[in-house]
């Protein structure tokens, strides 16, 4: 709140356009300055009407009943109406089979006087409907059967259950919660109700004698319905009431994951004695931890979880959105869940949820699983795969706000040359611009902006300049004059442009819903129309969700007008995704669609993942928020956005050594891994700590750069299959049920575990290495350890723990050097962590790093390594590939062999014949480790290494 009061009392001071009255509040404000969000600004669900309306429903009383007579099968599935008794409005429903394992059930009115928003953008194409028929029919239920699913839709009450191998996996309504509230024309207080209306009575009770043949219920209005005032913001809704809700139960499942943006754990609360996990996209200052409130990006999706099952849920509705969360097992302890299982009383754990959204229809796509990778593979059947990132990307990146000027560039950049650190990306945030204006640059410091980026890129490295969606209100800014006469802004209510407060004091916001500014949008990134601007320069959008300082909750009022008339309030959570989507593809088309683009976004919502990476937003550097970022970065990593990170050493505030050395320690194991501070924060560059603090940051990033091999084969496992690239534990074990809890552990792809130090003054960590019978190496020291364990490890400023899993080839680089990109012809290391059996397997994926040939033109490397029998074999794993490289096999090391080979060999097994020759190797008893030296084959190649 602090940075929004001071900036726009700053905003008003230099404009003078404030009464005074409200320059005194605002100056009391900022003087006194808060530590911590002011949670006054943002709505509880009972300060957001239609939350309480559908809070307040009691279970079990639902009047909705499936009308037998009108089931159909069509070929868009089983259709059939549905009729709130009480009200007596119809309800069109419509149950499909989608691509594989998945169902989609779509509800909406059958004669809206106003059409509903259908936020189908999320989706990369119209799902296939896939085979489905109806397996039996009686007067109370239909049952559709695909693969091995049935759906059986009860009419009454009415309900949906979805059975998996003929197994309870979700059930629809079982709880009698849903609630659709058809659009109606508003009452003239003395006249009868136009149009169909009136649903339940205030307490949800049925009313004396009701019945199918009674009359509709007649309903008052209640207050929020018509209008609705929140602090001083008024929200006209001139549309009425128009929210959905709906209850989804999973028998079986005590864990349910996901629902991201939220600051809280990463197996979900129940919200029974609380606020319900809200989605709003919301740009919240100052953001408190474990909470339910709403932060910068919405992802309706979930996943629940057992060691049977596992399924998704994804909610397809970009309004306001609360979810409650309860569970028949919350608060029993596990003895006391064990107590229940001895005395044979226990009954099946259950996760109950009730989703409520303020508008839009019901469209619910349920992934069936049953494995987790399943799950994900489905949920980006619909929403896409996530992109391919640029190699840079994956590298560290150095950002604050703000670099000064030229020098300042250039200092920092040889900062880490002169410390031998690398680093492949520089950020400019919002001062670079004329003013805030975007895509300008202030003559005075940045006088030379395309010199300054190629002397970066000469280096191998890239820049990033941050490009916010508010518009400087200004005639003589060439953006802002488009868009105002070429009509490209959001309406407001009364017609006009909309006007709001943001960084360059009165803006206006690009209306990002009309394709038109998406295309016109896309078009300033080309070189000659951004002026200052190089191929070697990126993007960062950011306060998309939009941030409004002097809207209501920071945002953008419900009542503005987008184009196609769709109100705020229809689109608020896709709005901010659109901003990001349409830079992509303005990177897309400045390159002629050869170069794959750099994106970041604060605000998300489903399918943003086919675009770019997302951050955290506005942490601050204390560890309670190093802490959550790993929970956090889980629920968005489960929900498809794998490219996703936290600012290195927190935002707001100074860290002190040990708390920004931890950091950086964690996030070169986390996916975005980008350092950033606040303005006021003093300066954090490695080199100006001291020597201990320095050289442990340089190894935490040498270590990432020595791992981006194996990080890029895992982010092309994303592209490909929607594959996590930090994965929750339970993703790897399943039926571990020790992990499903676990959020201060993860893994990165299937081999390697990192528990970061997230604690002050830690002399060790207590890490649970999962599975039975798998066994796992210390990657510093290569000590071995059993799965299903708990162990205490020591850990020094300079280590945190990280494990490879026996079973799991990991390929690396190990000469460091000052970016990524140089880089390419450099040798591989691999390292072979065996299992109880003496086996391994791996992958690697190469290309150029940069372009689209890969998918394209073919140009790739997709390998397996595979270990068994005391042979390693190299094949190649697509056949589709083929590319040139120089980089060849430099070290192999064995992890977990018994004994010392007499020789090794290599053999060449495919196109050039090596002579079979034997090996250099080393073996060291006590670590049971064999180190092969050059093999010096060609990584393209197939070969097979024996050892005798
Ligand atoms: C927002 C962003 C932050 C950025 C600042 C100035 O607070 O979250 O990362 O530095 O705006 O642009």
């Amino acid at each position: 709140m602090w940075l929004i009061c001071c900036s726009a009392l700053l905003w008003s001071l230099r404009m003078g356009t404030m009464p005074r009255p409200k320059l005194l509040l605002l100056l009391v404000l900022c003087v006194l300055g808060t530590d911590a969000v002011d949670r006054s600004n943002f709505k509880t669900c009972d300060q957001s009407s239609f939350c309480k309306r559908h809070r307040n429903l009691q279970p079990g009383m639902s009047p909705y009943r499936a009308l037998m007579d009108t089931v159909q099968m069509t070929p868009e599935g089983l259709s059939m109406k549905v009729l709130n008794t009480r009200n007596k409005v119809e309800l069109q429903l419509l149950l499909a089979a989608v691509n594989v394992n998945t169902a989609r059930l779509t509800i909406d009115e059958v004669n809206p006087i106003r059409e509903r928003f259908r936020p189908t953008d999320a989706l990369s194409k119209e799902p296939t409907i896939a085979e489905a028929s109806i397996l039996a029919q009686d007067d109370n239920s239909v049952t559709l059967g695909f693969l091995q699913n049935k759906a059986v839709v009860t009419s009454d009450p009415f309900r949906i259950d979805f059975l998996v191998d003929d197994e309870l996996a979700i059930s629809v309504n079982s709880r009698g919660l849903m609630k659709f509230e058809q659009y109606r024309k508003r009452k003239n207080n003395d006249e009868p109700a136009e149009g169909q209306e009136n649903e339940e009575n205030q307490d949800g009770e049925k009313q004396e004698g009701e019945g199918e043949e009674e009359k509709p219920v007649e309903e008052e209005d209640e207050p929020g319905m018509w209008e609705e005032t929140f602090k001083s913001h008024h929200d006209s809704k001139p549309h009425g009431p128009s929210s959905v809700g709906l209850d989804f139960s999973f028998p079986g499942v005590e864990h349910v994951y996901g629902i991201p943006e939220h600051a809280d754990s990463f197996a979900l609360k129940t919200t029974t004695s609380g606020e319900p996990y809200r989605l709003y996209n919301l740009d919240v200052f100052e953001y408190e931890l474990h909470n339910p409130m709403a932060l910068y990006g919405s992802i309706p999706v979930m996943i629940a979880h057992n060691a049977q099952r596992t399924v998704g849920l994804f909610w397809m509705n970009a309004a306001e959105t609360w979810i409650d969360i309860s569970s028949n097992t919350a608060g029993k302890t596990v003895f006391g869940k064990m107590l229940d299982y001895v005395k044979g009383g226990s009954e099946m754990p259950q996760t109950d949820t009730h989703w409520i959204s303020e508008s839009g229809v019901i469209d619910v796509f349920f992934m069936l699983g049953p494995r987790p990778a399943e799950v994900f593979s489905q949920y980006t059947d619909l929403t896409g795969k996530p992109a391919m990132p640029p190699l840079f990307a994956i590298a560290y990146h150095q950002s604050r706000w703000n670099y000064n000027d030229e020098e300042d560039v250039k200092n920092v950049d040889a900062g880490f040359d002169d410390n031998d650190i690398p680093y492949d990306v520089l950020w400019l945030d919002i001062e670079h611009t004329d003013g805030k204006r975007y895509m300008t640059w202030d003559k005075h410091k940045f006088p030379h902006p395309i010199d300054m980026q190629d002397r970066v890129a000469a280096k191998g490295r890239k820049m990033v300049v941050i490009v916010d969606p508010h518009i400087k209100r200004d005639d003589n800014y060439h953006i802002h004059k488009d868009a105002k006469d070429h009509g490209y802004y959001v309406k407001s209510k009364d017609g006009g442009d909309f006007e709001g407060w943001c960084w360059p004091g009165s803006s206006s916001y690009l209306d990002f819903i009309n394709p038109t500014v998406r295309s016109w949008w896309a078009s300033r990134f080309e070189l000659g129309t951004f002026e200052g601007s190089t191929k070697n320069l990126f993007i960062w959008n950011d306060m998309n969700e939009p941030s409004v300082f002097n809207g209501p909750e920071v945002t953008m009022h419900k009542d503005a007008v987008h184009y196609g008339g769709w109100e705020h309030r229809d689109v608020h959570n896709i709005f901010g995704m659109y901003l990001p989507k349409s830079t992509y593809l303005g990177l897309m088309q400045r390159s002629n669609n050869k170069e794959r683009p750099f994106v970041l976004s604060r605000a998300f919502f489903a399918g943003y993942h086919r675009y770019g990476a997302v951050w955290t937003g506005d942490n601050t550097a204390e560890w309670g928020h190093l802490q959550i970022s790993i929970p956090m970065l889980l629920s968005l990593s489960v929900t498809g956005q794998s490219f996703v990170g936290a600012d290195v050493g927190g935002f707001f505030k100074n860290p002190d050594p040990e708390l920004l050395l931890r950091w950086y320690q964690a996030a070169a194991y986390q996916p975005f891994f980008r350092a950033h501070a606040h303005l006021d924060t003093r300066r954090r560059e490695p080199w100006l700590f001291d020597k201990e603090t320095m050289n442990g940051i340089r190894e935490a990033i040498r270590a990432r750069y020595a791992l981006l091999p194996y990080w890029y084969t895992l982010f092309y496992q994303a592209a490909t299959h929607g594959m996590p690239i930090m994965r929750p534990l339970w993703v790897e074990f399943p039926e571990d049920t020790s992990t499903f809890a676990t959020e201060d552990e993860y893994m990165i792809g299937n081999a390697l575990l990192a528990h970061p130090v997230t604690d002050a003054g830690a002399s060790g960590v207590q890490v649970h290495l999962p599975g039975e019978g798998q066994v796992w190496y210390d990657v510093d020291t290569y000590k071995k350890y059993n799965g299903g364990s708990t162990e205490y490890i020591p850990v020094t400023l300079t280590k945190i723990p990280v494990f490879q899993r026996g079973g799991t080839i990991v390929p690396r680089k190990e000469r460091i050097r000052r970016a990524s990109s140089l880089t390419n012809r450099d040798p591989y290391t691999f390292t072979i962590a065996l299992d109880k059996q003496g086996t391994a397997t791996g992958e690697l994926f190469v290309d150029d790093g940069h372009s689209f040939k890969y998918r394209d033109n073919n140009r790739f490397l997709h390998k397996n390594y595979l270990f068994e029998n005391n042979k390693l074999i190299s094949r190649t794993m697509d056949m589709n590939g083929e590319f040139d490289t120089k980089s060849w096999v430099e070290r192999i090391i064995i992890i977990g062999l018994p004994k010392a080979p007499t020789t090794v060999t290599i053999d060449g097994i495919r196109d050039i014949m090596i002579d079979k020759k034997n090996l250099e190797f080393r073996y060291t008893p006590d670590t049971q480790t064999l180190v092969i030296r050059k093999p010096a084959v060609n990584v393209a190649q197939n070969w097979s290494i024996t050892l005798q």
